[in-house]
């Protein structure tokens, strides 16, 4: 057997090829399944017990060098097919593959296109952490420990252990980088902050757990709520078809007073009422008011002296309120379908 081995060895080191059927033919003969190789390890279990752990190494350094040989021989051919020019020609008339590319999705777009109307009105974008100490969140922002605002929005909180003890928790609102920004800046500070937030809620088509929202904030010298009005005033007449409508209504916000929310008049049905606006004619698209002094205050900036305004709205409502979008789900279940809808818009 050892010879039989070795003698194969010789033949597989002196081998010589000249054309792609003598290629060929050393692969029946010694790579394929059919070949010598594969028949000796077959063979392998009439070897003595003794010897079959050595004539085994031997066998499997033989296998090893008809691979090598075998694919020094395969390049060898290409370079000689290709110097010859025998190789097969590529045909440059043939379709090409479809060429697919991506749409950018709704929600981006819509980002997009908020932070370029705020952009031109001399607002810059900033972010902050999506993992948050209870006291950006919500202690910073007036809502004091066990108050019932809490309960507006149901938070996900994250294990104290691995913060050290210090209560953190998935934001519930981009208001919490209001608070960083008061912080790390000293005004003017005329920002727009976009970005992911976090409640706990059972998914459905009204409700998800994870969407996005844009906070706004402008802190200076005498900043009244008549700038409120205007800065968002001229948002929705940007963004939105124009003749659209917009009211501001009196609400609460922890962090604000006065508060307001702004409802535009319904996109869908023009503001005659249909399901969309509970058949009110007016839709909700951000919350707003002017920043409690006190907020201000627990940013070390001085309340006597700078005033500001602030508001908050959701990406996915004026999403759906822009394109018809009549179910959360639909944003994040990757359906082409719909996602190919906003193709260059
Ligand atoms: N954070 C509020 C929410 O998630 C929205 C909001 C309301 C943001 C009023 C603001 C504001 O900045 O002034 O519902």
């Amino acid at each position: 057997m050892l010879d039989k081995v070795r003698d194969l060895q010789q033949q597989i080191e002196h081998y010589t090829i000249t054309s792609p059927e003598q290629l060929e033919q050393f692969r029946m003969r010694f790579i394929s399944r059919k070949g010598v190789i594969t028949e000796l390890f077959e063979q392998l279990k009439l070897v003595p017990p003794a010897d079959r752990r050595a004539v085994g190494l031997e066998l499997n350094a033989l296998k090893n060098a008809a691979q090598t040989q075998f694919e020094q021989f395969s390049q060898l051919m290409d370079e000689q097919q290709t110097m010859t020019g025998t190789a097969p020609p590529i045909d440059l008339t043939l379709p090409t593959l479809p060429n697919l590319t991506g749409t950018q999705h709704p929600l981006s777009l819509v980002r997009q296109r908020i932070i370029q109307i705020f952009e031109r009105i001399g607002f810059n974008v900033a972010d902050g952490p999506e993992i948050e100490s209870d006291w950006y969140n919500f202690g910073a922002l007036n809502f004091p420990d066990n108050h019932p605002a809490r309960d507006m929005q149901d938070t996900f909180f994250v294990e104290k252990a691995a913060y050290g003890g210090t209560d953190m928790l998935l934001r519930t609102h981009t208001s919490n980088v209001q608070i960083r920004l008061m912080e790390r800046q000293s005004p003017p500070i005329r920002s727009i902050m976009p970005g992911r937030v976090y409640r706990n809620e059972t998914i459905s088509a009204r409700a998800h757990c994870l969407f996005h929202q844009v906070e706004g904030i402008y802190i200076d010298r005498n900043v009244g709520f008549k700038d409120l009005k205007d800065t968002l005033y001229h948002f929705v007449k940007e963004l939105f078809e124009p003749g659209t409508q917009i009211r501001f209504r009196p609400s609460y916000f922890p962090f604000t007073e006065p508060s307001a929310e702004i409802d535009i008049s319904c996109q869908i049905c023009g503001g005659k009422g249909c399901n969309i606006c509970k058949h009110s004619g007016w839709v909700e698209i951000a919350g707003s008011g002017m920043v409690d002094p006190q907020v201000i205050a627990n940013c070390g900036i001085d309340p006597e002296e700078y005033t500001g305004f602030a508001f908050g709205m959701g990406i996915e409502r004026i999403t759906q309120l822009k394109y018809v979008v009549n179910d959360l789900r639909l944003y994040t279940e990757n359906d082409v379908r719909f996602l190919r809808q906003f193709e260059g818009l």
